[in-house]
């Protein structure tokens, strides 16, 4: 009998302790984070949603960058998530209305590890992720860059520096930093199999300019600019 209380006892707080990142996500996140998808329908629902889904994050973040993070969060959307609704017009361009921001909460270690845990096992679906994978290789910054804006006109919604680039879609110099190499290959592959309704365009991008793409991202996060800022 005083083993079956012991047992029942050590496997209850072995529930406890499994459940312990979904629990903080589930009491914490949910209110502006989606864990379950999928993803918004329509505009509406879209917009209704607080801050970006993460019922995909275990396909999606590099852990490591995920724990730090929730550690020490930083702003990754220069004009915040919906960009739209933080925009004011200004003299001569649309101006971000910094006192619509608000800084991210930040998680102890211990709770941004256990988060973490529990967030890196939410997968994406194969229809999803698609088929096509990062095949490795390098390119410089400055061949990449032409890539990038000149031949594909990103630069306008995206920062591939602080300070430098649009301001609508979240900066890219972090991109690889925080993101799978397979991620960013399939979601700027078909941006609307991750989402049908964001904002990003699927620009129809050469397949192997897409791997160019991709390792110009992983040459502007070796850079660290962010942690030079
Ligand atoms: C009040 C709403 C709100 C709450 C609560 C909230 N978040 Fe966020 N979260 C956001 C917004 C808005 C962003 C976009 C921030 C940016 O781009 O700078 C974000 C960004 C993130 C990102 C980075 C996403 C990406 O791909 O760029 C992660 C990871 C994240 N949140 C996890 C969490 C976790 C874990 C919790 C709970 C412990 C949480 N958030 C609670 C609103 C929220
Ligand atoms: C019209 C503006 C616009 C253009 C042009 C644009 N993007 Fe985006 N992009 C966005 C927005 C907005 C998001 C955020 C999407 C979301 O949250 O659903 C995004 C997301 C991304 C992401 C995911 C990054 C992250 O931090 O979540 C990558 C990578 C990316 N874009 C690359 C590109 C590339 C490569 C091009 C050129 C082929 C491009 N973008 C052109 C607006 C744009």
């Amino acid at each position: 009998m005083k083993y079956l209380v012991l047992l029942i006892a050590l496997s209850v707080s072995g529930v406890a302790l499994a459940d312990g990142g979904m629990d903080i996500l589930q009491k914490r996140c949910v209110s502006c984070h989606d864990l379950s998808g999928p993803a918004a329908q329509s505009v509406q629902e879209l917009w209704q949603r607080k801050g970006p889904d993460l019922f995909y994050a275990g396909s999606k973040y590099n852990a490591e960058w995920l724990e730090k993070w929730l550690v020490k969060p930083r702003r990754i959307r220069p004009a915040g998530h919906h960009s739209i609704q933080h925009i004011k017009p200004g003299d001569k361009r649309d101006m971000i209305d910094a006192t619509t921001l608000r800084p991210h909460m930040a998680l102890s270690p211990s709770d941004a590890e256990e988060v973490t845990e529990a967030l890196m096992k939410l997968k994406a679906t194969a229809e999803m992720m698609g088929t096509t994978v990062f095949k490795g290789g390098s390119i410089s910054t400055s061949f990449g860059e032409m890539v990038f804006d000149k031949f594909n006109g990103c630069m306008a919604c995206h920062e591939i520096e602080p300070g430098f680039g649009g301001l609508s879609g979240p900066e890219v110099y972090t991109a690889a930093k925080r993101y799978q190499a397979d991620y960013l290959v399939s979601f700027i592959t078909n941006p609307q199999a991750w989402n049908p309704k964001t904002p990003m365009p699927n620009k129809h991008v050469s397949a192997p300019n897409i791997q160019k793409i991709v390792q110009y991202l992983q040459a502007l996060a070796r850079e660290n600019r962010d942690e030079k800022k």
